[in-house]
């Protein structure tokens, strides 16, 4: 397999986020010639279209970064039944300015975890639908929903439930596969 370099999104700025632990048990789990990155959006501006003349560096360097990537893994909590405003921000920043979208084409991946019973499932499907408007394909199955126990992945991302980590094996296998078939 020819390597592929994919641009990772957390999407929450906490410390103690468990969808940090979440993006470092995925790239335990994937194959050594997947190159991650994480893309950050911690210094993105609140977006508003009078940048659109002259974007600010943080976003230019945001978008560079996305342009630099085979593809996209999206690993988001829910907030209040949807994707937090962070990543809806640095969504609607590399969009912009109009006809000049950095995320077109990109193959991407969706997956999350939350305390909750329904680990993300409707942050995913939000995300879902602004992710297939910037005409980004995206892997559909398996749909991944991690509900999120203390302990289930530690500090250095090895998950510690064997079933969750088989689950989270197949899905990046799943998604390796999709990232070979779609990256340009
Ligand atoms: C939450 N949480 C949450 N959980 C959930 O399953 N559905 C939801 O709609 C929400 N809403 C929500 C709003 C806000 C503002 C916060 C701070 C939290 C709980 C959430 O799953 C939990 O805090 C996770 O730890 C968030 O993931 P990160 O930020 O730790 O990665």
């Amino acid at each position: 397999m020819s390597s592929y370099r994919v641009g990772y999104f957390v999407g929450s700025l906490a410390k103690g986020s468990i969808n940090r632990l979440l993006s470092k048990a995925l790239i335990k789990l994937a194959p050594a010639d997947l190159a991650f990155s994480e893309i950050e959006f911690k210094d993105l501006p609140l977006y508003s279209y009078d940048y659109d003349a002259d974007f600010p560096p943080p976003a230019r360097a945001f978008k560079d970064a996305i342009a630099r990537v085979d593809a996209l893994l999206f690993v988001t909590p829910e907030y209040n039944r949807s994707i937090p405003g962070v990543l809806k921000n640095a969504l609607d920043h590399a969009s912009r300015p109009y006809g000049q979208s950095a995320w077109a084409k990109k193959p991407a991946g969706v997956i999350g975890a939350s305390g909750g019973g329904i680990g993300t499932a409707m942050a995913q499907q939000h995300l879902r639908n602004v992710i297939a408007y910037l005409d980004m394909p995206t892997l559909n199955q398996p749909e991944a929903y991690v509900q999120f126990k203390e302990g289930l992945i530690d500090d250095k991302g090895h998950v510690t439930v064997d079933a969750t980590k088989q689950f989270l094996q197949k899905w990046m296998d799943t998604y390796v596969a999709w990232v070979q078939k779609h990256a340009g």
